[in-house]
């Protein structure tokens, strides 16, 4: 599909979102700038974890937690990881994954190709290509 600005993508985000069940993993693959942060926005408030503005790119800290807030909670949690600045092999356990992925939670990943992810999870995969300045073509495949 094709997106004319950011706020249709933070639409199609909060589409997937709102259909999505826990767990699953959702790997956004695309250049700098291609929108997976944006296309984060609308996945995690869609998904009820979070208000799109509360939502930042976790480029420093790696990983991002959101929650509804609600004791016990109602929606899952989302995690927001960009391995973007990866740049050898972590250890697993420094970055807490086998942890993120003994919960049942959405996980949400930009750059994935930059690391093995250690789960068999249901996958959403999500290519974002940059084709003008306000357009991106999506592409989803489930597995
Ligand atoms: N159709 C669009 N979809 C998503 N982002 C867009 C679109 N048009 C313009 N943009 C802009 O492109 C940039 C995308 O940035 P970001 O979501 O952080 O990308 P990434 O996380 O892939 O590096 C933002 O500045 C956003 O406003
Ligand atoms: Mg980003």
């Amino acid at each position: 599909m094709q997106s004319n600005s950011s706020d249709e993508t933070i639409s199609i985000g909060r589409e997937i979102g709102a259909s999505l069940g826990a767990p699953v993993l959702i790997l956004l693959t695309g250049e700098l700038g291609a929108g997976k942060t944006t296309l984060t926005k609308g996945i995690a408030s869609g998904a009820g974890a979070a208000q799109e503005e509360e939502i930042t790119s976790p480029t420093f800290t790696l990983i991002h937690k959101y929650t509804d807030g609600a004791k016990p909670a109602k929606r899952p949690a989302v995690y927001h990881i960009d391995l973007y600045r990866i740049e050898s092999r972590p250890d697993l356990e420094t970055l807490g994954l086998d942890d993120i992925f003994n919960e049942r939670v959405i996980v949400i990943v930009e750059w994935p190709e930059r690391l093995i992810l250690p789960t068999n999870w249901p996958m959403v995969q999500i290519k974002l290509e940059h084709v003008a300045e306000d357009v991106r073509k999506i592409t989803i495949r489930e597995d």
